[in-house]
């Protein structure tokens, strides 16, 4: 088989290194890619918006299969425009992206099939909304409708800081993703990650993962697009795992399919657990970013008839295998993100890093200049390791950053902290 994938970060590496290991694959196009993608498959120049062009390099290199990493190319529509050319493609069409591209139809579709969510409203103007607010009192959270990169959310301890964030997103703050605002209740508990792969009839269960989304140790400091992960998540047991197909994943699909847009990729599930159960934050509509290379280090099985079978509808009775073990991956960042940061500084050590056992280097933001591995990006390695258990996967993936030279970068040292702690406590 031949198979074009799109996009160019550490997720889209963790799946290039996976398909590329497939005994399937013939030959893997990568657009754009990066420099680490560059080992697994040929890069190509193409743009993933201008679907003509991808359509015409598909029937020119005789692609079978067009993996799609990231929601942008989902909700242009590429999906669609493939499956019109006769093309197979991984992922959501356009109109199914919208579990991830507007909030508002997510918790119009679990309010009106039952899954469990924070209570909510919508609002399109800034009276209502803060009425609603001062009628709920703090904490509350208030979100954007679309997506702003990861600035679409203020959880708001005081009814004060509700409404300015009410202003701030009616006032143009996010542009047109603050046109229409919810507003829900605040949840307390466990933050983690679930996915699924669906092929708009049915659903098979991946694993669990769990991000690390502010910058510095500790959870503190600015959201960013997640600094590391690790899998699987103490928290999701297997009876909260069947929850999660049974209460979340399974009636989606169905409501998806019965609203005529069918689900077809990669379901990702925020999961808030609560002392009252398992609760829906957000759906994504793709693989999370690092939480995909964590899940590609556990997959035994081979990805590529799963990919196939998602694209073409068959998911019925198959099947995947795991590896039990931890997988954990630490974000390398330019330092300054996610503000401004400078690009080109040359990283060194990397197969040094590389040489810890157990240890796999996704490349996100680099590029490769005079035979030199620069970096290109924000975030710019993942540096992910597996292990018996999270302790030791936490060491062999410190071990290895500990080798990588590159003054220009930095990380948090403290991924996983959560299972650590818990295993720690367990042996003391
Ligand atoms: P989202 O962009 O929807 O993933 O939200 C970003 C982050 O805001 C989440 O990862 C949570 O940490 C937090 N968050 C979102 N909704 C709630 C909620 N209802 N209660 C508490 N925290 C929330
Ligand atoms: N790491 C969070 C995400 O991919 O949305």
């Amino acid at each position: 088989m031949n198979i074009l994938l799109i996009g160019s970060g550490g997720r889209e590496h963790a799946l290039a290194w996976k398909i590329a290991a497939s005994p399937l694959v013939e030959r893997l196009y990568c657009a754009p890619g990066n420099a680490g993608m560059a080992r697994d498959g040929e890069l190509v120049a193409l743009d993933p918006a201008d679907h003509g062009a991808v359509i015409a390099f598909c029937r020119a290199r005789k692609i079978d299969l067009v993996v799609v990493g990231p929601e942008g190319p989902m909700g242009e529509g590429i999906v669609d425009a493939l499956a019109a050319a006769g093309i197979k493609a991984f992922g959501a069409r356009r109109a199914a992206a919208r579990l991830e591209t507007s909030k508002g139809f997510t918790k119009d579709l679990c309010r009106k099939y039952g899954i469990p969510t924070a209570a909510y409203e919508r609002f399109a103007a800034a009276v209502p909304a803060k009425d609603y607010v001062r009628a709920k009192g703090a904490p509350i959270v208030v979100k954007a409708d679309g997506l702003a990169a990861g600035k679409g959310v203020v959880v708001a301890q005081t009814v004060a800081e509700a409404e300015a964030a009410i202003d701030m997103m009616f006032g143009g703050g996010l542009g047109d993703a603050g046109a229409e605002v919810v507003i829900e209740e605040f949840l307390d508990g466990e933050e983690a990650s679930f996915f699924a792969l669906c092929d708009g009839e049915t659903a098979i269960p991946l694993v669990s993962a769990q991000d690390h989304k502010r910058v510095f140790d500790g959870d503190r400091g600015p959201n960013t697009g997640g600094m590391g992960a690790y899998s699987p998540v103490p928290i999701m047991t297997p009876a909260m795992e069947r929850r999660a197909m049974d209460e979340f994943v399974l009636p989606t699909v169905a409501a998806m399919k019965e609203m005529g847009m069918p689900f077809t990729g990669v379901l990702y599930l925020g999961l808030m657990i609560t002392a009252s159960g398992p609760k829906l934050i957000e759906y994504n509509v793709r693989f999370g970013d690092p939480e995909c290379q964590v899940l590609m280090l556990r997959l035994m099985s081979d990805i590529v008839p799963a990919l196939l079978a998602s694209a073409q509808g068959q998911l019925r009775n198959f099947d995947l295998r795991w590896f039990p073990d931890t997988a954990l991956t630490v974000v390398m960042a330019s330092k300054g993100y996610p503000g401004s940061y400078g690009k080109g500084s040359v990283i060194e050590g990397l197969d040094e890093a590389a040489a810890v056992a157990d240890v796999e280097i996704f490349h996100a933001g680099t590029a490769e200049k005079d035979g030199r591995i620069v970096a290109n990006g924000g975030r710019v390695l993942n540096v992910c390791a597996l292990g018996k258990s999270a302790v030791e996967a936490q060491r062999r993936a410190y071990e290895a950053v500990d080798r990588i030279r590159w003054p220009e970068g930095f990380c948090r040292r403290d991924i996983g902290w959560r299972a650590v702690a818990r295993e720690q406590t367990r042996i003391t």
